[in-house]
C-alpha cells in the first residue's frame, strides 16, 4: 500500500493517513488507551513508536487496578486465593492462548519473567533428551542464533555450562532472521533442543514456525519459541504447528505494564513428560499439603514455582479481551497497513538522507515493527524523546518503529515519522556544519 493523493489534505501522506483512520475497523480501540486523547488541555504523546517494548496502558486496566485494590484486596484479603487468584494463571492462560496463540486450554500459564521461564523451559526440555543420552540417543547440542535477544542467549550459554552440553549456533543475518535451510544445517540426531524468536527483536523478520517446528522434529528435537515480539500482533497456532514450548512477554503488545509476569505454553502430551528445575511448592500436586517431598502437579501447574504475581497479571487481561472481541487477523490487517505505511513514507523521507531499512520488506516475513538504521539513530532518537515522539533505538545503528495495531493510528505514525525525518535532516546539517 503506497501513500496517494488526496486533494482533501494538503499534505498527501496525511491525507491518506487520515482516510486510512477513518476507515480503520479497530480505530475506537484507541480510545480506550490512556493517553490517546487530550486531558485536561494536554495534547496527547506526539508519537509513541514503544508499544513493541512497553506497550500503553487501558482505562479499563486502571479501573481494574483501582478494583482490585479496594475490592477484592481490600475486603476479600486472604481470602481471594481461594476466591480467584490460585486459578487465575491458569485463567488469564487460557484466554490468552485462545484468543492470541491458537492453543487449547490447560497448555498456557501466566508467571514469572520471560528469562526465568525460558530458564525453567529449556532445562526441562534439555534433561528430558539428556535422560536418555546413556542409550544410544546421546542429545547433547542445543541450537540457537547468534542474534536473538540477549537473555535467550545468555540463559543457554547458563543451561550449557550447567549440563556440560554445546551450544551451535546459527549465525543470523540482523537485517533478516533464522531461515528453515539454516535450521535443516544446523539440527541433527546429537540436538534437544532449538530456541529461536518468532519476530526478531532488531529486525522484525517473522520466522517461519510450522516449517522450522516440522525440520526439528523430524530431527528428533524439542523446539522453543520466544514469542515475544509476536504475541497479540501477529496470528500464532501453537497446535496446529505442533510447538512443544513458547514463552513470551506480556508487558510489550498486551499492554500488561512494567514487569508484567510472562506466559508459557507447554504442549498437552508432553507436559508430565518434563520436570522443570525450580522445584516449588506452588507447582505442587497440592501446595497446601505441605508435604515432605515435592511431587509436580499433573499438567500445566507443575512449571509453576513460587507464589503468582497476582498484581501484575490484571492488566493484561483488558487487552486480551481486545484482542478476543476483534479477533487476531483484524489485528495482524492494520498491523500490516501500519508498518507498510510507514516503510512506504521511511523509503520517500530517509533513505534519500543515507537511512537504510534493517527489516524485511516483505509483509508476510515481517512482525510489527521496522528498523531504520543510519549512523545518527542514537542522537536523533535522544531528540525525538525530548519531542515527546518515542522510538526505540538498538544497537548498532537502528531506529526501531514499534505500531501496535490497537492504540496506533495512521495520523500518529505520519506525525513520528515526520519528526524522524526533521530531526535526521537537522542532525545531519549541524554535523555538515551548514546548520543555523
Ligand atoms: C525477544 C525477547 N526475549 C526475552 C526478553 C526478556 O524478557 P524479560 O526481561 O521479561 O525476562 C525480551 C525483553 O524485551 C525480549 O524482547
Amino acid at each position: 500500500m503506497t501513500p496517494t493523493n488526496d486533494t482533501g489534505g494538503r499534505d498527501p501522506h496525511l491525507a491518506f493517513a487520515r482516510r486510512m483512520d477513518r476507515s480503520d475497523g479497530l480505530a475506537h480501540f484507541r480510545r480506550r488507551f490512556v493517553g490517546t486523547q487530550p486531558t485536561g488541555g494536554e495534547p496527547p504523546i506526539a508519537a509513541y513508536f514503544d508499544g513493541n517494548s512497553l506497550g500503553r496502558p487501558t482505562i479499563a486496566s486502571v479501573e481494574r487496578i483501582q478494583n482490585f485494590f479496594t475490592e477484592a484486596w481490600g475486603t476479600r484479603l486472604i481470602r481471594g486465593w481461594d476466591d480467584e487468584w490460585m486459578q487465575l494463571p491458569v485463567t488469564i492462560g487460557d484466554s490468552l492462548a485462545r484468543a492470541t496463540l491458537g492453543a487449547a486450554e490447560g497448555q498456557t500459564f501466566v508467571g514469572d519473567s520471560t528469562t526465568v521461564m525460558l530458564y525453567k523451559f529449556a532445562r526441562a526440555a534439555v534433561d528430558s533428551r539428556l535422560d536418555r543420552s546413556s542409550t544410544e540417543m546421546s542429545r547433547t547440542e542445543i541450537v540457537l542464533d547468534t542474534d536473538n535477544f540477549p537473555t535467550d542467549r545468555f540463559v543457554l550459554e547458563g543451561i550449557a555450562a550447567e549440563r556440560g552440553m554445546t551450544l551451535r549456533w546459527i549465525d543470523s543475518d540482523p537485517t533478516a532472521g533464522v531461515t528453515p535451510r539454516q535450521v535443516a544445517a544446523a539440527v541433527g540426531p546429537q540436538t534437544a533442543l532449538v530456541l529461536l524468536s518468532h519476530v526478531a527483536y532488531r529486525s522484525g523478520f517473522l520466522a517461519d514456525v510450522p516449517e522450522i517446528t516440522r525440520i526439528a522434529h523430524d530431527a528428533g528435537a524439542l523446539v522453543l519459541w520466544d514469542l515475544c515480539h509476536s504475541v497479540g500482533s501477529v496470528p500464532i497456532e501453537l497446535d496446529r504447528w505442533g510447538v512443544d514450548l513458547a514463552v513470551g512477554c506480556t508487558y510489550k503488545y498486551l499492554n500488561g505494564g512494567p514487569g508484567s509476569p510472562a506466559f508459557g505454553y507447554v504442549r498437552g502430551d508432553i507436559q508430565d513428560l518434563l520436570t522443570q528445575p525450580v522445584h516449588g511448592w506452588m507447582g505442587t500436586t497440592d501446595a497446601f499439603a505441605m508435604d515432605a517431598e515435592y511431587v509436580p502437579a499433573r499438567g500445566i501447574r507443575r512449571f509453576m514455582s513460587g507464589t503468582p504475581a497476582i498484581v501484575g497479571m490484571l492488566a493484561m487481561q483488558d487487552t486480551i479481551a481486545m484482542i478476543e472481541d476483534c479477533g487476531i487477523d483484524a489485528v495482524r490487517a492494520k498491523s500490516v497497513a501500519l508498518t507498510e505505511f510507514a516503510l512506504a513514507l521511511a523509503d520517500e523521507w530517509l533513505v534519500p538522507l543515507g537511512a537504510t531499512i534493517a527489516s524485511p520488506r516483505d509483509a508476510a516475513r515481517r512482525g510489527g515493527h521496522l528498523t531504520i538504521n543510519h549512523p545518527a539513530m542514537r542522537e536523533v532518537t535522544t531528540l525525538l524523546w525530548k519531542q515527546d515522539v518515542l522510538p526505540d533505538y538498538r544497537e548498532p545503528n537502528g531506529l526501531r518503529i514499534g505500531l501496535s495495531p490497537l492504540s496506533t493510528s495512521f495520523e500518529e505514525a505520519y506525525r513520528g515519522l515526520v519528526a524522524v525525518r526533521d530531526t535526521l535532516h537537522e542532525v545531519l546539517l549541524r554535523q555538515s556544519g551548514l546548520a543555523r
